[in-house]
């Protein structure tokens, strides 16, 4: 049965940004998008690599030769080892997105004061009743 497990404060994260934890023998990448946070495996669905580790980018878009550019920048996730490109906020490869997607875990925002009613498993850090929380479930 999955657990929960407060990951990080809401505010560690900023848009942009990105953290690396380590929950129940997983490594997992926290990754906040534009205020929204998402729950990736730090696991390339290729040949393994640490995806969560690579450089966050948009996507190029053509109309023709020599003729592109940048789209939603800061929601694409390049694997740092043969480049594959994956959408931060669906898990899915950019190329073949129908067969080829990263594992997700729903993260959530949750109240301090909610979270000591339990059950969770708080990985490093205490949590103080009036502060919010990343909860996510493995
Ligand atoms: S291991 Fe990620 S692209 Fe090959």
């Amino acid at each position: 049965m999955p657990q929960r497990h407060v990951v990080a404060a809401a505010g560690e994260i900023a848009a942009g940004g990105r953290k690396l934890v380590n929950v129940a023998g997983r490594e997992i990448g926290i990754f906040n998008v534009a205020g929204d946070y998402y729950a990736l495996a730090n696991r390339c669905p290729h040949e393994g690599g640490s995806l969560c580790e690579g450089f966050v980018t948009g996507i190029a878009r053509s109309d023709g030769p020599n003729d592109y550019r940048m789209e939603r920048k800061g929601e694409f996730l390049r694997c740092p080892w043969h480049g594959w490109e994956f959408d931060i906020r669906t898990g899915q490869s950019w190329c073949d997105p129908q067969s080829v997607r990263i594992r997700q875990f729903a993260v959530k925002v949750e109240h301090g004061e909610d979270l000591v009613k339990g059950p969770y498993v708080a990985e490093t850090f205490e949590v103080k009743l009036d502060g919010d929380y990343l909860v996510i479930e493995v």
